[in-house]
């Protein structure tokens, strides 16, 4: 396996209406999607889009959120994860495992609407790494 393009940086917010107010006004992004809910990851999200990447903001639906804990010990938002292309989701799940690395969870459908996992960490020199299918008709 190897890893493909940085897809998006990932950075969880308490709220994305004024994170997404900060990247227009701050910093003059133009292109910003529309956020939508995931329920199934507990997530609303949307995305700046950049000329060679994308920023993912995203703001927990509620306590039982996964980011939700990461908000009260950064009550302001924070770089969450890094995701990175990859061209099999269960192949890279294989590298992974057999590298001896922790995949968190089983293969799930992302923001993409492709399939993604994230890996510990631990593994990683403290940054939580996502691996997401890249879309078929990407690039
Ligand atoms: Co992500």
């Amino acid at each position: 396996m190897k890893i493909g393009p940085l897809n998006h940086v990932g950075v969880a917010v308490p709220d994305i209406e004024e994170a997404m107010e900060t990247y227009r006004t701050l910093y003059g992004a133009t292109d910003i999607t529309v956020p939508f809910d995931m329920p199934t990851q507990g997530v609303k999200v949307c995305f700046v889009n950049l000329p060679n990447s994308q920023i993912e903001l995203i703001e927990p639906l509620d306590e039982q959120s996964p980011i939700w804990g990461f908000i009260q010990k950064n009550p302001k938002g924070g770089q969450h994860h890094v995701c990175f292309e990859v061209a099999d989701i269960h192949e890279a799940v294989d590298a992974m495992k057999a590298g001896g690395a922790t995949v968190l969870g089983e293969p799930r459908i992302g923001a993409h609407g492709t399939p993604i996992i994230f890996v510990h960490p631990k593994d990683s020199n403290g940054v939580l790494i996502e691996l997401m299918e890249t879309p078929k008709d990407a690039h």
